[in-house]
């Protein structure tokens, strides 16, 4: 055969191959016989061993794996890939159908689309020109990683779309999941290979996708929904609503869920609901309820998103699974924080689609309020991906040697006293950072993927690095060198490699993440990111007082009086009445004259707080009226104690300067523009708030910066314009009670692509 006769043959094997596979996988009607299909296979195959540069990327060859990858590189998600509220129960059902009408003003029905929601694992598969060159996991829903080859062995899944798919991008999203045999298969194989049994479809199903090796994905059956595009980019026209994108992406030739349904307003979603639930059992993969997506994509962007998850769509969940089993034994686990948490050793027994050997007992008040102990028998009820509950005894079935669970005088780790402060109902260890459990823990966050993100650093590197003393701090991490890490079990040059690399990387990062990796208590991500972004600075944050998260107030100042003080302080009359050098009286004298309606009493207690022009012109109109309400959004009374508490502590003061001095950065909203770019924002004072698709906030400061913007955190009277992308909240209220100039996420990219 010539080498073109030999390229043609290929072509033309591949797109039988191709179309055999879809007929067989996603249409369940073969056309041609096993053993028909095997041999043009083989037959594909030696072809491209024996001439390479003929396996395209869309060749089906590549649905038994390719060779094993080292490490799977980042992928950044266009557009990120988000995740849906909850509702439980009928009631939660209307109260989504009814926020969603009143958003929209809406005096009819919504319409609806119902999908089965699969307990699989999301991803996101690009096709160019109709041909599979890239998949993604969800990650952290802004960078995932690239697990193309494993996706290539998903029978189910087309290597190509249909001839006539439109040309240019299109990234499809959907759920990669194991179906019920094949699971219970999987595992009585990993069994009888003394290999790990998994807890779940959905686990074995995490697994499979993730392995370096995509031969041994190809031997598990994984199979894929898709449910939703991403980031198209074509010259096509494309549907106006969810169902026709559901019956678009079909016709190319992508698996779609047969079981989705139209539903004509919220009852009908309630049918569908419960017609799904008492089905559940006949299906032959597991899911876990049922999404509710408004069919309109046009009302879809009318109403966005908040945080995470779009307000357009709802996860309505199947009630937890309840069984009963025998509590054996009482454990308590130590936290990062020192929280002692009881978790119960019970009678391993099967339920919400797992098996479940493990449950927590959640702290010592749950426990006497329940009235539960060690010996009885009790309801175990798990739903979903949650963690596993002792819900209550079965009194009635109380055996003589049932005995009481008592709290540990000391610390299970570390012998540490435990202490528990009355009216609170966790217990903690009190070793602090002196106590292994609680350090373990504080690393295991500080390298988790929300905080620095630091790739191959696994429990059991963890556990490795401080038996041998290696690691105490976070920071310590930072001065391992190769020889150390290749010293430890496991780990290999390869490994080794990755880790350096990786730690090199994290050093990079935004202030959030740094925050959110120090672990202040009660402190979760997005706290983190407020923090970050109204402080926008480490020093700022750590000075920080009590008082300042938590006004005092003054008594006798109503919104509308502290607004007129606010206004007064910055009026041309302040500045032309009063000199730079003004005493407190001279402030309290004009203050009562300016704005007659501060009783002497508020007049007294301001200048005695804020007894210059300068220092009451810093002030904002909450920190003043009488029931002020947090400086940071959500950062309440005892929120604000663990900061400050946290920040005042010196080791922790000499931790977070360590971690700075091995290289930790982030980009500062303080620093000065590069000299010679064109001032184009000089003297706007600018905030950016919610979510952007294309740039991250501090890339958006940055930009903002460089055109010689100040970009600070909260809204105020000297703020001149509001960055403002989805799901923004109280500072775009702010910022439009003040009349501030509102520039969306469109108006932002001209701004910035203006020359
Ligand atoms: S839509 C913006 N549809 O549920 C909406 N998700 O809790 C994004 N899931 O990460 C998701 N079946 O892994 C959607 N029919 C379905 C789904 C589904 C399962 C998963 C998906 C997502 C998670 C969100």
């Amino acid at each position: 055969m010539s080498a073109t006769d030999k390229k043609n043959r290929a072509i033309e094997l591949q797109k039988k191959l191709n179309r055999y596979n879809y007929l067989y996988h996603v249409e369940d009607s073969p056309e041609i016989p096993d053993a028909e299909y095997d041999q043009l296979f083989r037959e594909l195959q030696q072809l491209e061993a024996e001439n390479p540069d003929l396996q395209t990327p869309d060749s089906p060859t590549l649905k038994v794996g390719a060779a094993p990858l080292d490490k799977f590189e980042k992928v950044e998600h266009r557009l990120p890939m988000l995740s849906l509220g909850n509702a439980f129960g009928e009631r939660e059902l209307s109260d989504f159908d009814k926020r969603i009408k009143d958003r929209l003003k809406a005096t009819t029905t919504i319409d609806y689309v119902a999908e089965p929601k699969l307990d699989g694992l999301a991803v996101s598969l690009v096709y160019i020109d109709g041909i599979f060159v890239q998949g993604a996991t969800r990650g952290d829903g802004n960078t995932g990683e690239d697990i193309t080859p494993n996706l290539r062995t998903i029978r189910n899944l087309p290597l190509q779309l249909v001839a006539g798919a439109p040309a240019g991008r299109i990234e499809v999203r959907g759920e990669v999941f194991l179906d019920k045999q094949s699971f219970l298969k999987l595992n009585q194989e990993q069994e009888k290979n003394n290999a790990k049994v998994f807890v779940n479809p959905r686990n074995a199903a995490a697994g499979s996708l993730r392995l370096l090796d995509s031969s041994i994905t190809a031997t598990r059956p994984l199979r894929i929904y898709i449910y939703s595009t991403g980031l198209v980019e074509t010259d096509a026209e494309l549907p106006a609503t969810h169902w026709d994108t559901l019956m678009w992406l079909e016709g190319m030739g992508l698996p779609v869920n047969r079981a989705s349904a139209r539903c004509k307003g919220v009852e009908a979603c309630q049918t569908y609901y419960e017609k799904t639930l008492s089905g559940r059992e006949s299906l032959d993969y597991e899911i876990d309820g049922v999404v509710f997506k408004v069919d309109d994509l046009e009302l879809q962007r009318t109403l966005g998103f908040v945080a995470r998850a779009p307000r357009w769509a709802v996860a309505y969940k199947f009630p937890a699974q309840e069984v009963t089993t025998q509590l054996l034994e009482v454990d308590f686990q130590v936290g990062r924080t020192g929280a002692l948490t009881p978790v119960a050793r019970l009678e391993p027994v099967f339920v919400g689609g797992a098996m479940v050997s493990n449950a927590t007992l959640h702290n010592m008040d749950e426990i006497e309020r329940k009235g539960i102990m060690i010996g009885d028998i009790v309801v175990v009820r798990r739903a979903g991906d949650v963690i596993p509950e002792v819900v209550s005894a079965v009194v009635s079935e109380r055996k003589a040697e049932s005995r009481p669970i008592e709290l540990p005088k000391q610390c299970p780790v570390c012998e540490s006293p435990v202490e528990r402060l009355s009216g609170v109902a966790v217990a903690k260890c009190t070793g602090g950072f002196s106590c292994a459990a609680q350090r373990r823990e504080a690393l295991k966050h500080f390298v988790s993927r929300k905080a620095m993100n630091i790739d191959g650093l696994g429990e059991k590197i963890i556990d490795q690095l401080l038996e041998r003393n290696l690691v105490n701090w976070p920071s310590d991490l930072y001065a391992l060198t190769r020889e150390q890490l290749l010293d430890l079990d496991l780990v290999k040059d390869k490994k080794a490699d990755n880790i350096l690399q990786a730690l090199e990387q994290s050093k990079q990062t935004s202030l959030g993440r740094f925050l959110f990796a120090l672990g202040v208590p009660e402190v979760g991500e997005t706290t983190a990111e407020q923090l970050a972004e109204h402080f926008g600075s480490i020093d700022k944050l750590q000075d920080a007082s009590l008082a300042y998260f938590i006004p005092e107030g003054i008594s006798g100042i109503g919104d509308v009086t502290a607004q007129s003080v606010v206004d007064a302080v910055h009026s041309s009359n302040a500045v032309k009445t009063l000199t730079d050098d003004a005493t407190a009286a001279e402030l309290a004298e004009w203050l009562t004259t300016t704005v007659p309606a501060l009783k002497p009493a508020a007049v007294d207690t301001l200048v005695a707080r804020y007894p210059t022009l300068d220092a009451l012109r810093k002030v904002d109109v909450n920190a003043i009226k009488s029931n002020p309400s947090p400086t940071v959004e959500g950062v309440g009374e005892i929120m604000a104690t663990h900061i400050v508490n946290f920040f005042a502590s010196a080791s922790n003061r000499s931790e977070i300067e360590r971690l700075i001095s091995a290289g930790i950065s982030w980009p500062n909203v303080a620093t000065q523009p590069a000299a010679g770019t064109e001032q184009k924002l000089a003297g706007e004072t600018i905030v950016i708030t919610g979510k952007f698709t294309r740039l991250s906030r501090d890339e958006i400061s940055a930009a903002l910066q460089a055109m010689g913007a100040r970009v600070t955190g909260s809204v105020s009277k000297n703020t001149t314009a509001l960055v403002c992308g989805e799901a923004a909240g109280s500072k775009l209220k702010k910022a439009t009670d003040l009349g501030v100039r509102i520039i969306d996420e469109a108006e932002l990219d001209r701004i910035l692509s203006e020359e």
